[in-house]
């Protein structure tokens, strides 16, 4: 997996493709959360969401663990100010303290990965958290019926295709990640849903 090659394309194919509704999606809750005060921002990629949060939780200690180092380089443009470290590692390998992030962020991250890489970069980032953790997360997800869960269909397999061939993700398909989050002891506290019920944006809480 790597997305060094797709990194300077992302922004433009995100626009034309979504419009804002990515950018939306990543930071819905971001002024309604608790304030945080380490984050663990997994994939970040190019920094549109950390430059948002930032200025919204300017005293918040942010650890940022992304394997792109060209996206890392695109993200350190954006972010002006802020306590961030951008660690340049794949999350599964990263060593990081346990139980010591008060807010994760993964967002279009979780549908990286297929059945069998799926659980454990969840229980990594869970063991990560703290017990009175918040868990910001922005995926794609199939509409329940109708023309819209076709159409969602079959830009979620055209997106899946193209990140195989540019990046080389191990996904192959959208998972569920939600009976892992839910079983990593987080309750689902909000949620919206955009772009005809294809986007997703939920805010997880620890208790
Ligand atoms: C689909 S992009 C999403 C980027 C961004 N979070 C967004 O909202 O659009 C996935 C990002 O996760 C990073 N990534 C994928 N697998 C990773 C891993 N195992 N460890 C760290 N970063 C990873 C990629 O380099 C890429 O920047």
């Amino acid at each position: 997996m790597n997305f060094n090659q797709v990194a300077p394309h992302y922004r433009w194919l995100e626009t034309l493709v979504f419009g804002r509704k990515l950018q939306e999606a990543r930071i819905a809750f971001v002024r309604q959360i608790a304030p945080p005060r380490r984050v663990l921002v997994a994939g970040e990629g190019n920094g549109r969401f950390l430059a948002e949060f930032v200025r919204a939780h300017p005293g918040a200690e942010v650890d940022c663990v992304e394997a792109s180092a060209r996206m890392i380089a695109l993200a350190r443009r954006r972010i002006q100010f802020g306590h961030v470290q951008f660690i340049c590692a794949d999350l599964r390998e990263a060593k990081l303290q346990r139980q010591s992030y008060d807010l994760l962020v993964t967002h279009f991250f979780l549908d990286c990965f297929a059945e069998q890489g799926l659980p454990g970069v969840v229980a990594k980032l869970a063991g990560l958290a703290t017990a009175d953790a918040q868990w910001l997360i922005a995926d794609f997800c199939e509409p329940a019926t109708g023309w819209a869960r076709f159409q969602a269909r079959g830009l979620i397999a055209a997106m899946y295709f193209f990140f195989r061939v540019t990046a080389g993700i191990e996904g192959r398909r959208l998972l569920d990640y939600q009976p892992l989050v839910r079983s990593a002891g987080f309750c689902l506290t909000s949620q919206r849903l955009s772009a005809n019920g294809m986007i997703r944006s939920q805010l997880w809480q620890r208790k």
